[in-house]
């Protein structure tokens, strides 16, 4: 069992997952040849020099260059001792499957530190981005059957797709606008309203109006809390939150009070499902007849309250981390896909083709649409590849591992580095070019997509994720032709996420 699935998931050019397998099979560290821990490469002995170099030369924003390097003169795993606990880093194929293998029935990975003190101050509970253990696990399961399961996502597919028609009609209409047949812009603001009236649709099961010229007041002050609270959380991640807290500094509070309004968002929204989920019981008890089931999907929000398994307070606190997670995460790989399918036209009419054909024969039908089209999924894969939104992926592995004959104790934070991974040519053949075609060649599946996580802490978004942007970039090949003036490579700087150092401006033209 255990030979399969390391052979599924081996390394195309290293060949690491035999001696993997030999290691694991030889006892728990791994038998004496392993090397011990600190023997691992690493970046310099001294934590405090680390970290004085890092707020020197702004390493934070580059991060993902700075590990790269460092693969790049350490090699396949390495160790930064700049704050706290050495941290491994390690990028190979079969590494990464090492560590999860290691992940135990509850995985964890680090903290979003200023996250959780917003909701320990303002004794809210926690939601399953932040919780751990076996109370992570008792949510995770009823949250996943909301979101993950192909049930559910039958269900949220139409209003995604209603969104992006809608973000299509109304750019058509900018374009058009003064007799025009094309129009250039730095689509960032746009994308950000789609992702986050998408979110609403699928999570509350309302239209919000952010596409409207006047979106309303609550709105508004909702979506600036969104940035406000995305905005501040970069720079509190490097301060140490109680501190900041004690001495009421002004970027903690901002920090807070963005919260707040995106919970008191999310409670008015919970009361007004509850009512309306009362009146629905009362008019069927009255009447006789049990509540209709079959109706048309009317938001995560309205299941979860409908089901009654969580609590109140726990609904609040989950449908709050998903819609913190939903925006930024799904605008910005969007921001890439149209630049790199503007950047490489020949490629743009291959899945204009096919997305074209799919469409003439889905009946309107996006679950058909989609299946239709599997270049446009690989499209998004081979974004998520080259611009992965979270660099990492952090586990504490529950047994002593040994990756590349090193001895890593159990709890010991380890990163899997998915930015130096995907531009990595020992695991990607021509690394930097932008070719989805390379995911249906079968030795390039198996261990290799993981901007999305993996095992049973993936992210749980990833189904709405992954949908959404397909079915964004659909329309948009259907209805405009996608180029840029200049085709240098993106620059890109790391905040909480992977974003374009500056957002590229795109032309679209009707087609
Ligand atoms: C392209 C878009 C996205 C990417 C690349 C992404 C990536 C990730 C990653 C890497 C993780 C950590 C997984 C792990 O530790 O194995 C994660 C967790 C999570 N994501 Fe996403 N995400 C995206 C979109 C979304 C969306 C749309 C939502 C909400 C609808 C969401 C909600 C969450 C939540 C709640 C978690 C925590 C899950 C848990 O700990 O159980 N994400 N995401």
């Amino acid at each position: 069992m255990l030979s399969a699935s390391v052979r599924q998931f081996v390394c195309p050019t290293r060949g690491l997952s035999v001696s993997v397998a030999r290691q694991r099979s030889e006892g728990p560290a791994g038998g004496p040849q392993a090397r011990g821990f600190e023997e691992i490469p690493h970046t310099g002995s001294n934590g405090y020099i680390n970290l004085f170099r890092f707020l020197k030369e702004d390493r934070f924003s580059s991060l993902h260059k700075y590990m790269e390097k460092s693969f790049n003169a350490l090699g396949p795993i390495y160790r930064y001792r700049g704050e706290g606990p050495a941290l491994g880093h390690c990028y190979a194929a079969s590494d990464i499957m090492e560590l999860f293998q290691a992940e135990g029935l509850n995985p964890q990975r680090m903290t979003v530190q200023p996250w959780a003190a917003h909701r320990e101050t303002r004794k809210h509970s926690k939601g399953i981005f932040l919780k751990n253990g076996a109370e992570w696990r008792a949510d995770r399961i009823l949250m996943n059957k909301e979101v993950m399961l192909s049930s559910a996502v039958s269900l949220f597919l139409p209003p995604l797709d209603e969104v992006a028609r809608d973000f299509c009609q109304i750019l058509r209409r900018r374009v058009e606008a003064e007799g025009r047949r094309s129009l250039t812009l730095d689509p960032s603001p746009d994308l950000f309203r789609f992702a986050l009236e998408a979110s609403c649709h699928v999570l509350y099961g309302e239209r919000i109006g952010l596409f409207s010229p006047s979106p309303s007041l609550e709105s508004q002050h909702f979506i600036s809390a969104l940035e406000r609270m995305l905005a501040t959380t970069t720079p509190l991640l490097y301060l140490p939150s109680k501190l900041l807290i004690t001495l009421h500094a002004p970027l903690w509070t901002q920090h807070a009070t963005a919260w707040d309004v995106i919970f008191s968002h999310a409670d008015a929204r919970i009361q007004k499902v509850y009512q309306k989920l009362q009146s629905k019981h009362r008019q069927a008890g009255s009447s006789g007849h049990s509540p209709d089931n079959q109706e048309a999907f009317s938001g995560v929000l309205e299941q979860l309250i409908e089901k009654g398994q969580l609590s109140l307070e726990l609904i609040k606190a989950n449908i709050t981390e998903l819609m913190a997670g939903a925006v930024d995460t799904t605008a910005v790989p969007l921001q890439f896909a149209l630049f790199e399918l503007a950047r490489n036209p020949g490629i743009q009419e291959m899945v204009r083709r096919q997305v074209q054909s799919s469409w003439a024969s889905a009946e309107g039908d996006p679950q058909k649409a989609l299946q239709g089209a599997p270049l446009l999924k690989n499209t998004v894969k081979e974004i998520l590849r080259m611009y992965p939104v979270g660099i990492t992926v952090q586990r504490y592995p529950v047994r002593d591992i040994i990756i590349q004959n090193y001895h890593i104790p159990a709890g010991t934070l380890v990163q899997a580095c998915l930015y130096p991974m995907g531009r990595s040519e020992d695991v990607f053949r021509e690394a930097g070019i932008f070719k989805p075609t390379r995911w249906e060649k079968s030795e390039q599946r198996g261990f290799l997509s993981l901007a999305f996580g993996f095992g049973a802490r993936q992210c749980v978004g990833r189904r709405i994720a992954d949908n959404e942007m397909q079915l964004l970039l659909f329309h948009i090949l259907l209805n405009f032709q996608l180029s840029v003036s200049s085709t240098d490579n993106i620059k890109t700087k790391y905040t909480l996420i992977l974003q374009p150092e500056t957002p590229p401006r795109i032309t679209f033209t009707l087609l």
